[in-house]
């Protein structure tokens, strides 16, 4: 069995004392059942992941970063490194999410070469992958999945590919309030998993987590759960209230 994978990433939202505020009240509202039944994890801006990480304490909930650079140390002004993030107390990175690719400008040789990094220095990736709105409808979507998922693992062996989360999110969904629905997500998280099946092994993709990602809400989130291959959800602007994210939390086990 799968254990439900439930993560808030924050974006570049909060500041010093909301993001506290933030984890304190989700940390106050986390039930131990839902500590036990579920993963839950927060991706705050680098800059609040100390903070975050003190203001959590005690609690069963994981702290991760939005990205890390694949060098371990040297001249690379602005980047963090993944020695850096296991420091500080991080446990989780996210790699290429729709915005660090399409906002940014990420390739997927960068994506893959930050994963290797990430995985052999001891974090565990969520490796986002997702295809655009225009891709959509031209009945491309299992070929970008497809080409993000093959050559954002290319060279992992199937050992370190099982550090590995996946995250299903539509660019179309993210930010819009259009989510997909619970038949179109769990299409492509099947798909997803029969590749996975063919890449590596029925193992690993019966192992692999495949979140869902795109305007989850405290109301949608238990009906997107009820999808055979939809393990968890990474939420975006409804994380950014205590309230909302631990209705989500609850939703979602
Ligand atoms: P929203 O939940 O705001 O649509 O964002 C989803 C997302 O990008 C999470 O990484």
């Amino acid at each position: 069995m799968r254990k439900p994978f439930v993560a808030g990433n924050w974006k570049m939202n909060t500041d010093s004392s909301s993001s506290v505020g933030l984890a304190e009240g989700i940390a106050s509202g986390v039930t131990e059942t839902a500590g036990t039944k579920a993963t839950v994890a927060v991706f705050p801006p680098f800059i609040y992941l100390q903070s975050v990480i003190k203001a959590l304490g005690t609690s069963s909930i994981s702290v991760g970063a939005q990205d890390v650079y694949f060098e371990p140390d040297g001249a690379f002004t602005g980047e963090i490194s993944t020695s850096m993030l296991k420091d500080i107390g991080c446990t989780y990175c996210l790699c290429g999410h729709s915005e660090r690719r399409h906002v940014i400008g990420e390739t997927d040789e960068l994506i893959n070469r930050k994963l290797g990094a990430a995985i052999a220095g001891g974090l565990l990736p969520v490796l986002c992958v997702g295809e655009l709105l225009a891709e959509r409808e031209a009945s491309k979507t299992n070929d970008v999945v497809t080409r993000q998922l093959k050559n954002g693992l290319a060279g992992l062996s199937e050992e370190k590919v099982s550090a590995v989360t996946i995250a299903y999110e539509p660019v179309w969904a993210i930010g819009t309030g259009l989510t997909a629905t619970p038949q179109q997500a769990q299409e492509v998280h099947d798909f997803i998993r029969k590749l996975l099946a063919g890449m590596y092994s029925d193992e690993l993709a019966g192992g692999i987590r495949i979140q869902y990602g795109g305007s989850a809400k405290p109301d949608n989130a238990a009906e997107l759960m009820t999808q055979p291959d939809i393990d968890g959800l990474l939420v975006g602007g409804a994380s950014l209230k205590a309230d909302g994210f631990l209705a989500i939390i609850k939703g979602a086990i």
